[in-house]
């Protein structure tokens, strides 16, 4: 596990800032797991994310388990917060979805079943420091 970058975020504009620097780091085939509390800003980052590569309607997928977009690269959105048994997401095909090569996958929630993620793979956590102030930790496992 290595350590990539530690931000402390004190407002949305900076966690777009985040954002920006992450998008010369993943790559399509990426797997990157997010983790942090309710409203620590895990959407938020991956809605600032897909703006500054063109994808607007990016929105929180808790009740599709999986959005998909399309950009100039294709973008997985998953997040596990609503999924009671491992058997959900892999009747959804999960392992199509991480196995595809051409997209970057982001799963909100991913510890709820770490045991289903590669272990290559970025983690993202955000802390809550306060109102709107987070703490953001870029990890990478391999
Ligand atoms: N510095 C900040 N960075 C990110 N979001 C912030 C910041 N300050 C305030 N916010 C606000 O915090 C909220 C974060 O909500 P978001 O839906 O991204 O959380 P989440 O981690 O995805 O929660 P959930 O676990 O419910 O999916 C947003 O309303 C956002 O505007
Ligand atoms: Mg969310």
């Amino acid at each position: 596990m290595k350590t990539i970058e530690e931000f402390i975020s004190e407002n949305e504009e900076q966690t777009r800032d985040f954002a920006a620097s992450c998008i010369s780091i993943f790559k399509p085939g990426d797997i990157v797991e997010l983790s942090g509390n309710l409203g620590a800003g895990k959407t938020f980052f991956v809605k600032s994310f897909c703006e500054l590569k063109n994808i607007p309607n990016a929105n929180s997928p808790s009740f599709a388990i999986v959005n998909e977009y399309a950009g100039k690269e294709k973008i997985y959105h998953f997040d596990f917060y609503r999924i009671k048994k491992n058997e959900e997401l892999i009747e959804i095909g999960f392992y199509d979805y991480i196995n595809d090569e051409s997209a970057i996958t982001f799963i909100e929630w991913g510890d709820l079943f770490e045991e289903l993620l590669p272990l290559s793979r970025y983690v993202i956590k955000f802390g809550l420091l306060d109102n709107t102030k987070r703490k953001i930790s870029l990890l990478k496992y391999e």
